[in-house]
């Protein structure tokens, strides 16, 4: 396998959610070429057993590779939380994921060093953000974890501002306020959509901080360090589905705040 400077970039999810960080990946990288892979067949993984989401992971991986991608972006804060080192042990290329770009965000602006972390079940349980927490800023960060599982569907669903999301936001996030926190990460890619409506919820003393700027701003240093960046454009990026392209396309719309072209349906 060779890569050049005009292999396409990897992101995958295990849906639609993924979309956010493609987005500012293509935001802060306009010439990149992006092969996007969504599991719609298989999501939500935030529910699912590690090694169920190892397994899927393991299989997306392969198909990306076989797309001769240059590096690797695990978007999915559940596979990156729980999938890792299959991932990582798989692939001759760099892997870059959500979790860490997340961690030192969240450590670059909390300054009372309290972070709470709001993430799906599998993220929550696995620790995986305590862990980056612990690693990169010591022993004295204090991080509060909450498991929201109903947020993805009421996402997926565009209620995103919506009387029943709100009431589920301060019921999740009440336990969390008496922490007296001063940062927040969104530890899930779909959370980021629901930011107006959370910032309301957690008020003005809580900085919110999702991973996808900060992934866009470490692939871009990554592709720059093995001079793969690529410099001619436009490029032309390729969404693969494993189920239901029309509904991804639409709602995904929404998530990548642009067009998608090239929608294409792959059985696994
Ligand atoms: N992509 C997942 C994550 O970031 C959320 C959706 C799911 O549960 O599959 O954790």
């Amino acid at each position: 396998m060779h890569c050049d400077a005009t292999c396409p970039i990897g992101i995958f999810d295990s849906g639609v959610g993924g979309l956010t960080v493609a987005r500012a990946v293509m935001d802060r990288l306009p010439n990149e070429r992006i092969v996007y892979f969504g599991d719609t067949a298989r999501v939500p993984y935030g529910v699912k057993s590690p090694d169920t989401v190892a397994r899927y992971a393991a299989q997306i991986t392969r198909f990306l590779l076989a797309k001769n991608v240059k590096l690797l972006v695990v978007a999915c804060n559940t596979m990156a939380a729980v999938a890792l080192p299959a991932i990582a042990s798989m692939s001759p290329v760099p892997v870059i994921e959500v979790i860490s770009a997340g961690a030192k965000s969240a450590l670059a602006v909390s300054k009372s060093r309290r972070i709470g972390i709001i993430a799906t079940p599998s993220t929550v349980a696995s620790r995986a953000y305590e862990k980056a927490l612990e690693l990169y800023g010591g022993p004295d960060v204090h991080a509060v974890s909450k498991a929201c599982p109903l947020f993805v569907p009421l996402v997926e669903e565009g209620w995103l501002d919506h009387p029943a999301t709100r009431m589920v936001a301060e019921e999740y996030l009440r336990p969390m306020l008496a922490e007296d926190l001063d940062t927040l990460i969104l530890g899930c890619t779909h959370y980021p959509l629901l930011a107006p409506l959370l910032a309301q919820v957690v008020g003005p003393q809580v900085r919110l901080q999702d991973s996808a700027t900060a992934m866009a701003t470490r692939a871009a240093a990554v592709l720059a360090e093995l001079n793969l960046a690529r410099n001619d454009g436009p490029p032309r990026h390729i969404f693969h589905v494993t189920d239901m392209p029309l509904r991804f396309r639409e709602i995904g719309e929404r998530f990548l705040g642009r067009p998608m072209e090239d929608v294409r349906l792959e059985k696994m």
